[in-house]
């Protein structure tokens, strides 16, 4: 029996028009920070192609995500302290509360974490493990370990890809649920449905976004996107 060889994936071959699912445009919310920046432009633009490499891929994540821990990271509370310098007496300050919690969400949200873990190595982390259900398409939990006391901490979810947004959903509602009061979502990419989702379900949310992408395919991956974070980070197919 012969079997029809299945052809290859070739992204030439498609126009993003051509693959969009429709969607109308997502009016913007005040929490809603999409980055415009030309290094953030850079440096997608290079992840974004299927021939950059798994070493390269992550170190450009991994730069763009300490691009957004710039911007979203501006807010944080400051507290005074001595210092004594080889000079005198001064007072400075630093970051007040809490040890702030990352909250990668498995797998591709691991690819950011490093890099925030850089910039605040004294922040604590939790991990969000969730799959799709297949039948139900709805997202279901299979792990979920979080520092004590996250009711007194502000919370930073990663996640490279916003796509449909109900990962991301469920992972705030359960972060709210446990007592988290000021949460922050960091994304790479978002599609406009994802964004819309969180807007919508909460509002009380910042969203730091580096680039908003035009839309979904009928798949659920963002076009244009970069493909699959999880396997660019970690080179499966
Ligand atoms: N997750 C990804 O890794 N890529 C997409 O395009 C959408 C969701």
């Amino acid at each position: 029996m012969s079997k029809k060889k299945k052809k290859k994936y070739n992204p030439k071959e498609y126009q993003e028009k051509d693959l969009l699912v429709p969607y109308h445009e997502v009016k913007l919310a005040k929490t809603t920070h999409v980055m415009d920046h030309p290094l953030v432009e850079h440096k997608i633009n290079i992840m974004r192609n299927h021939k950059t490499n798994v070493s390269e891929f992550r170190s450009l994540l991994e730069e763009v995500t300490i691009l957004l821990c710039y911007e979203a990271m501006r807010g944080l509370a400051l507290e005074d302290y001595e210092i004594v310098t080889p000079i005198c007496k001064t007072i400075g300050k630093r970051i007040s509360g809490k040890k702030l919690t990352v909250v990668p969400i498995l797998r591709a949200g691991l690819g950011m974490e490093p890099a925030v873990k850089n910039v605040v190595p004294v922040s604590r982390t939790g991990h969000a493990g969730f799959f799709r259900d297949e039948k139900t398409l709805k997202p279901q939990k299979y792990y979920w370990k979080l520092p004590r006391k996250i009711n007194k901490r502000q919370a930073f979810v990663l996640d490279p890809m916003l796509a449909t947004g109900g990962t991301a959903d469920a992972v705030i509602r359960k972060l709210k649920k446990k007592g988290c009061k000021s949460i922050c979502f960091m994304c790479v990419i978002a599609a406009p449905q994802g964004v819309e989702v969180l807007q919508d379900n909460h509002p009380d949310v910042e969203l730091y976004i580096a680039h908003l992408d035009k839309g979904l395919n009928k798949y659920g991956y963002i076009v244009p996107g970069l493909g699959d974070a999880g396997d660019r980070i970690f080179g499966t197919k």
